[in-house]
C-alpha cells in the first residue's frame, strides 16, 4: 500500500519506519522543513528506541520519502495517516487546529486527484470528532462525499513513549472506527503482517476507547500513588501490597467493576472507602483522588434521577431495592437513595425486589426493613405485573431471571430507564427504550 504519513512527531516517525518494515510504500509529510529534511534524509527526527536504523533502513532501500508537498503526497498515496499534535488548550479542551488544517489541505488535493483515497486519523480526538468535525471539512474541501472514492476511519495509536517501536509491532490490538457498513478492508489489510486481534467499531466508539485508555491509565496512577502514600504512612511496603493487589485477576485486574452503569453501594465498599479515608486524615496524607470517589457515586444518582424526572412526574415502578441483585442486603443501596429522591419529589412509586421481599416476609432482614425503611416496604409489591400495572415510567435496576419473562411481558407501552444494560429490554419492540449511559 502506498500511505503518507501527515504529522512526523512521535507517532509519525514510528508509523513511518514501522509501516514501511512491513512493505508499505510512504512518505512523511510535515510543516517543519528540518523535520522533512532530515527523515529525508534517512535520519530520525526523534529519540526513540530501534527508530535510528528503522529509518535509515527505510529511506536506503527507497520506501520511505519525506516531502512539505501535501498535494503530491496525496497524488502519489492511496492513504493519508494523520498523526499531528492535538495539544491541551488553554481552557484544557483539546486544540483541534492543526488536525482542521491538515485535514483540508488533504481534502483540497484530493479534489484533482482521480481513484479513491482513504483518510485515516491516529491522532487523538475526543469522541465526535470524525463525524462531527473532520468529516465535514475533508467532504467540503474535497468536494465529494464520504463514500464517493472518499474514506475516512479512525486508527488510534496506542503506542508508548520509550518503546513505541516494539508497540507499533505487537500491539495489544488494531482498532479501527469505521462508518457504518463500512468493514474497513483497506485499513485491515495495512494492518494483516501484525498477530494482533482487529477490532472495528463505530467511529465515535474508537475514538473514545483511545480517550478513556489514557484517563484510565491516569486514574490507575492516581490511585496507587495515593494510596501509596496512605499505606507507606503506617508502615506497609505499598509496592509488595499492590503486587499482590494485582495477583488478583478476577475482580482487581479484570474487566470487573469497568462497566458503566449505575451507582455502587452494599455494605463494604462506601464503608472501606470512608475508613481508608479516615486514616489518610489522620497521618495528613493529601488523597484528592479518593476523597471524590464517594461524590462521584452521589452525582451519578444525581443523574439517574434526571433521566428519570426528564419524562414528567409520572408514576414509577423501580426493579431492584437491594444494592445488587441476588442479596437482599439494603445497607447503603443506591437503590433506596434513588427511591427516596423520588419519593420526596412527589412520585408515584411502586417497587419491586424478589430478594428483599422474601426478607420481607421471613428473612433475617424483615427488622432492619421495618426499622430503617418503613417509608418503602409500604411501596413494595409482590409480582413484576404488581409494579406496572400502575406505572408509566420503569426503572430496572436489577430483576432475576425469574421474573424476567413476567417483565418483558408487561412492560410494553412503558418508558423504560434501563440502569443494567439487559439485552431483551433493548430489543423490546413495544417500550421506549433509555439506557444509562449506552
Ligand atoms: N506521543 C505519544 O506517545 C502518543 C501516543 C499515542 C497517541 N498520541 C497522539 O498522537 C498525536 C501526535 O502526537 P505526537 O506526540 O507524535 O505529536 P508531535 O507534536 O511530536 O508531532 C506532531 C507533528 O505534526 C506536525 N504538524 C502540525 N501540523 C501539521 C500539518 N498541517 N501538516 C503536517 N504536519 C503537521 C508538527 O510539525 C509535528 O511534527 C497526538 O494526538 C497525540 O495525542 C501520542
Amino acid at each position: 500500500m502506498r500511505i503518507s504519513v501527515f504529522g512526523i512527531g512521535y507517532v509519525g516517525v514510528v508509523s513511518c519506519g514501522c509501516l514501511a518494515e512491513l512493505g508499505h510504500e510512504v512518505i512523511g509529510v510535515d510543516v517543519t522543513p528540518e523535520k522533512v529534511a532530515l527523515l529525508a534524509g534517512g535520519r530520525s527526527p526523534i529519540v526513540e528506541e530501534e527508530i535510528d536504523h528503522l529509518i535509515a533502513d527505510a529511506v536506503a532501500k527507497g520506501r520511505l520519502t519525506a516531502t512539505a508537498d501535501v498535494a503530491d503526497a496525496v497524488a502519489r498515496t492511496e492513504v493519508s495517516f494523520i498523526s499531528v499534535g492535538t495539544p491541551s488548550a488553554a481552557d484544557g479542551s483539546v486544540a483541534l487546529g492543526a488536525v482542521d488544517n491538515v485535514v483540508a489541505s488533504i481534502g483540497r488535493a484530493l479534489r484533482d486527484k482521480p481513484g479513491s483515497h482513504a483518510v485515516v486519523m491516529r491522532s487523538t480526538v475526543p469522541p465526535g470528532t470524525g463525524e462531527d468535525r473532520v468529516i465535514p471539512i475533508l467532504e467540503q474541501a474535497a468536494g465529494r462525499k464520504i463514500g464517493d472514492r472518499l474514506y475516512y476511519y479512525s486508527n488510534p495509536e496506542f503506542l508508548r513513549e520509550g518503546s513505541s517501536v516494539k508497540d507499533f509491532r505487537a500491539p495489544p490490538f488494531t482498532l479501527i472506527g469505521a462508518p457504518e457498513g463500512d468493514d474497513a478492508a483497506m485499513l485491515r489489510a495495512i494492518y494483516a503482517p501484525i498477530a494482533a486481534p482487529v477490532h472495528v467499531a463505530p467511529l465515535r466508539v474508537a475514538e473514545s476507547v483511545k480517550h478513556i485508555s489514557n484517563v484510565y491509565h491516569a486514574v490507575k496512577l492516581a490511585f496507587a500513588n495515593e494510596a501509596g502514600a496512605i499505606l507507606s504512612s503506617y508502615g506497609v511496603d505499598a509496592r509488595e501490597a499492590f503486587r499482590l493487589l494485582c495477583e488478583d485477576r478476577v475482580l482487581n485486574v479484570s474487566p470487573a467493576y469497568l462497566r458503566p452503569g449505575f451507582a455502587f453501594g452494599g455494605s463494604c465498599l462506601p464503608k472501606d472507602i470512608r475508613s481508608f479515608l479516615a486514616l489518610a486524615e489522620d497521618r495528613n496524607i493529601a488523597a484528592p483522588f479518593l476523597k471524590n470517589v464517594l461524590p462521584s457515586n452521589i452525582a451519578n444518582i444525581d443523574r439517574t434521577f434526571e433521566a428519570i424526572a426528564r419524562h414528567g412526574r409520572q408514576p414509577v415502578s423501580l426493579f431492584g431495592l437491594a444494592f445488587k441483585q441476588g442479596t437482599d442486603d439494603l445497607r447503603e443501596s443506591p437503590f433506596v437513595q434513588l427511591a427516596e429522591r423520588l419519593l420526596g419529589k412527589g412520585f408515584d412509586l411502586r417497587i419491586y425486589d424478589r430478594f428483599v421481599q422474601v426478607a420481607r416476609l421471613m428473612g433475617s432482614n424483615r427488622a432492619y426493613i421495618e426499622r430503617e425503611i418503613p417509608h418503602l416496604e409500604r411501596l413494595m409489591v409482590i409480582s413484576p405485573e404488581a409494579a406496572l400495572s400502575s406505572s408509566r415510567i420503569a426503572v430496572i435496576g436489577h430483576v432475576s431471571a425469574e421474573d424476567r419473562p413476567a417483565l418483558l411481558a408487561a412492560l410494553s407501552g412503558h418508558i423504560v430507564i434501563d440502569l443494567a444494560g439487559i439485552a431483551e429490554l433493548r430489543a423490546h419492540p413495544g417500550i421506549d427504550y433509555h439506557g444509562l449511559c449506552w
